[in-house]
């Protein structure tokens, strides 16, 4: 379909779809709240923040799409409107955001909400050739800047995301859980918002210290624990070995491989996929 086409589809899906299918357990009713809670949750945060309105017109296609399949999965019963309204309001400043420990430590890591400071490096890094082989390309300055704050603003709407990790007082990546908010093609995946993958990146000059697996560790027993969740997947391009022994030491098993949508067609979209579930830790530990 071309991009016209789909402009027109979210216009039908929130002004008319959403509104004539409206549910009893359904936070909202209006075509203007639909619209709110779907294109804050493709933008991870206040849409106005990303673009001006009318977003129909000025939304930069892909994250479109992502309001669009979230709108598709609330329709279809896959998502939870309730808790995607819960996200969108604990940004907007509408309800107390979730609330998150101040730290979380093992010796001498620490995992941590993001700070202004950890820009630079997490920029370093993400320019890393090396650090990115497993992605289609390096982050810009501006790429990495957003997806630090989009990290951060995780902790605001559910109370867990991706920690910070600080090691000798230095920022040297992230690792930790997150919601997944574009459908992926496994099961599981195609619940948008309920489906929770553990996530890693950390300075190459970090690596070999089991600083990944430690900080995993810590956050899956947070996340059991403070937030009960007790399932999470992991995913990586098939041939990122070093992602992979992450997984299989935290005790994460081996459930398939996908086609990661987001990636260009090539060798590395293909992706293998891990789980966890709260029985399987027990029997890791
Ligand atoms: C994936 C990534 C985080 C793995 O880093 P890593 O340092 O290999 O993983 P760990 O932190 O678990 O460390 C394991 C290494 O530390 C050693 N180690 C030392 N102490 C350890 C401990 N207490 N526990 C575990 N391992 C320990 C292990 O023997 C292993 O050594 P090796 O490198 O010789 O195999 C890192 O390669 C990375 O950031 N890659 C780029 C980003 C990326 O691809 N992310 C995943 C995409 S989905």
């Amino acid at each position: 379909m071309n991009p016209a086409d789909r402009r027109t589809h979210w216009r039908d899906l929130v002004e008319r779809r959403l509104p004539e299918a409206v549910r009893p357990d359904w936070p909202v009713r209006l075509d203007h709240c639909f619209a709110r809670i779907l294109l804050d949750n493709a933008c991870g945060g206040p849409w106005r923040d990303h673009t001006r309105p009318p977003a129909h017109a000025t939304m930069p296609l892909g994250q479109l799409e992502i309001a669009i399949a979230l709108g598709e999965a609330v329709l279809a019963g896959r998502a939870d409107l309730a808790l995607l309204n819960r996200r969108s309001l604990a940004w907007r400043g509408k309800i107390a955001a979730a609330p998150v420990p101040e730290a979380l430590r093992d010796g001498d890591l620490t995992l941590r909400r993001w700070r202004p400071e950890d820009t630079a490096p997490f920029a370093a890094l993400n320019a890393d050739p090396a650090v990115m082989a497993h992605f289609p390309r390096p982050r810009t300055e501006a790429e990495s800047a957003a997806e630090a704050g989009l990290c951060d603003r995780r902790f605001v709407a559910d109370g867990f995301g991706p920690w910070a990790l600080e090691h000798a007082g230095r920022f040297i990546g992230f690792a930790g859980p997150m919601r997944i908010l574009r459908p992926l093609p496994f099961p599981g995946g195609d619940r948008p918002g309920t489906t929770v993958e553990l996530a890693w990146r950390l300075a190459r000059e970090a690596w070999g210290h089991g600083f990944a697996t430690r900080a995993a560790r810590l956050a899956l027993a947070d996340l059991a624990g403070r937030c009960r969740i007790r399932s999470v997947v992991a995913f990586t391009a098939v041939g990122n070995d070093r992602s992979r022994a992450v997984m299989e030491r935290l005790g994460l098993r081996p459930a398939g491989t996908f086609p990661h949508p987001a990636v260009p067609e090539g060798p590395l979209r293909v992706h293998v996929l891990y789980r966890l579930d709260c029985a399987d830790r027990e029997e890791a530990a």
